[in-house]
């Protein structure tokens, strides 16, 4: 899982000019600076843009600064190393501007909300009384009730609940949808987990699993594509475990979902992240090889290639029975390219076991990947566990594996070099004249070229590979656009 670290002016979005770009709705104007800061994986960058749109309507727009901001959202990740400590110096930070703005008589709400919110609310108040809201994943629809009662009592509101009601049916129907870039967007369609792996916080900060229907997930993506979004990730911890009800009553699978998604007007690509090798079932197998605008990129972590660790980590499956669902996958899609989260140094991990991860590696060839060290996370089980590993074990191993995680990318990379492969260009390049945008395999391309291909899909044929992107050139008949 990508993680990402944003001041999010992205998540601001004025309209793109774009044919099918729809005019801003007309709410109230912004009378409020609202800044967002925005830790974690894809799912908070989704959340961000959500409690945008749902203090939209109040008045409050984005702001790049801190100091132009009436209200100030930290959305916060717990998932490893010192994630509170972060959050709290973070908070010194935001409360030497709030004093700044008190000294010219200028309010500031300060909202901490995410996974830490959710994991240490109580303690956020104490350590950091200037802080006004403190708000779980959960509760996000509730933001502009909380913000009216933290200016009526004055004190600090906290909501880290997980309420019986979902959040997502308390989006504002109308809002133009947040998206990051223009041309693609994020979309959760399953949240929370229930697979409690020895090492992670998330089934804690985010709480059961649980589906978004059909009809709700189907409504918000024809508003991101008739707002001019090209590409959608579905998104969810579980993604592949989501199984939503149609409004006949039935159950559907994401295999199922992605063919209706396909069908989408003006939809050109669907992504989805994070999958879990448990929940790969056959129809979503297949639906690799049966839905084109299904892209050949997966994301599916394997944290281990040893059984034994596979087994003390709760993870479900064997290293042989990932390779055997790698070799399903190809099968179906011969070009897919796969993206893996691997962790070194879980108690138990001795020399053997991490020498079977490399191994997987090397049996299987990923495209791009994350690994961590172990990051001992407070109330779950590993963290408890005997044997744990020391840091410079970790650390070696850790060096090994990001080299031949970097030889492999390289490998992949120089591989669709001399290619002609269709890319989604999203804005402009670095360099003046130059359009970037991705490739099917999430690589970033850019070329020279002009403006109006931005927003479309065209053919590139791929010349170069740099570190961590490619450049090409355009088919004759493009560049003359
Ligand atoms: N649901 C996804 C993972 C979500 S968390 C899955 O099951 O694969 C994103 C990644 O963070 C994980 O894949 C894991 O590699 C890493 N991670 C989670 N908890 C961690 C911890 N305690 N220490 C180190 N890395 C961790
Ligand atoms: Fe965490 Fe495991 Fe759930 Fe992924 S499947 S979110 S790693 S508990
Ligand atoms: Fe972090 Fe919560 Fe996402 S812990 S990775 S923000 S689910």
């Amino acid at each position: 899982m990508t993680i990402v670290t944003t001041d999010t002016s992205l998540l601001s979005r004025t309209g793109t000019g774009l044919p099918g770009d729809r005019p801003q709705e007309a709410v109230a104007t912004n009378t409020h600076g609202l800044h967002m800061i925005t830790w974690g994986c894809q799912m908070n960058v989704y959340d961000s843009a959500r409690m945008t749109d749902v203090l939209r309507p109040l008045g409050y727009g984005p702001v790049d600064s801190p100091a132009d901001a009436d209200m100030i959202i930290l959305n916060t990740c717990h998932i490893r190393d010192r994630a509170a400590e972060k959050v709290f110096s973070e908070l010194g930070r935001l409360r030497l501007i709030k004093e700044e703005r008190q000294a010219t008589g200028q309010k500031t709400v300060i909202a901490v909300a995410g996974c830490v919110a959710q994991a240490e609310g109580e303690q956020i108040l104490a350590r950091a009384p200037y802080v006004d809201i403190v708000l779980g994943p959960q509760t996000y629809h509730r933001l502009p009730e909380m913000v009216a009662r933290a200016a009526r009592a004055g004190g600090a509101v906290i909501d880290t609940d997980f309420p019986a009601e979902q959040k997502f049916d308390f989006l504002p129907e109308n809002a133009a949808p947040q998206t990051v870039g223009n041309y693609t967007a994020f979309l959760t369609i399953q949240e929370g987990c229930d697979k409690f792996c020895s090492f992670c916080v998330v089934p804690y900060t985010r709480g059961a699993e649980a589906s978004r229907p059909v009809a709700s997930i189907l409504a918000e993506a024809r508003r991101m594509t008739e707002s001019g979004v090209r590409e959608i990730t579905l998104l969810g911890q579980n993604v592949n475990a989501w199984h939503g009800e149609a409004p006949d009553g039935s159950i559907w699978g994401l295999a199922r979902l992605a063919e209706a998604l396909a069908m989408l007007p003006g939809l050109q690509r669907i992504r989805y992240t994070t999958s879990h090798p448990r929940d790969m079932d056959d129809a979503l197998i297949a639906a690799h090889r049966d839905i084109p605008a299904l892209m050949p990129f997966l994301h599916l972590p394997v944290q281990s290639g040893s059984d034994k660790i596979l087994k003390a980590m709760n993870r479900g499956h064997t290293a042989d029975e990932y390779r055997d669902l790698i070799r399903r996958l190809r099968d179906a899609r011969p070009d897919l390219a796969l993206s893996s989260d691997f962790i070194v140094g879980h108690p138990g991990e001795s020399d053997e076991d991490f020498e079977a991860t490399m191994q997987l590696i090397r049996d299987v060839g990923f495209a791009l990947s994350y690994s961590f060290k172990y990051s001992p996370r407070p109330g779950t089980p590993a963290a408890g566990a005997p044997l744990q590993i020391a840091e410079d074990v970790k650390d070696a191993r850790l060096q090994a594996l990001q080299a031949l995680l970097r030889e492999q990318q390289d490998a992949f990379n120089e591989s669709v070099v001399g290619l002609t492969v269709p890319v989604l260009f999203t804005g402009t390049g670095r360099k003046p004249g130059q359009i970037a945008g991705r490739s099917p395999w999430l690589q970033p391309v850019h070329v020279d070229g002009p403006e109006s291909l931005i927003g479309t899909e065209v053919p590139v044929l791929l010349t170069t590979r740099l570190s961590n992107s490619l450049s090409g050139t355009l088919t004759q008949e493009f560049a003359r656009i």
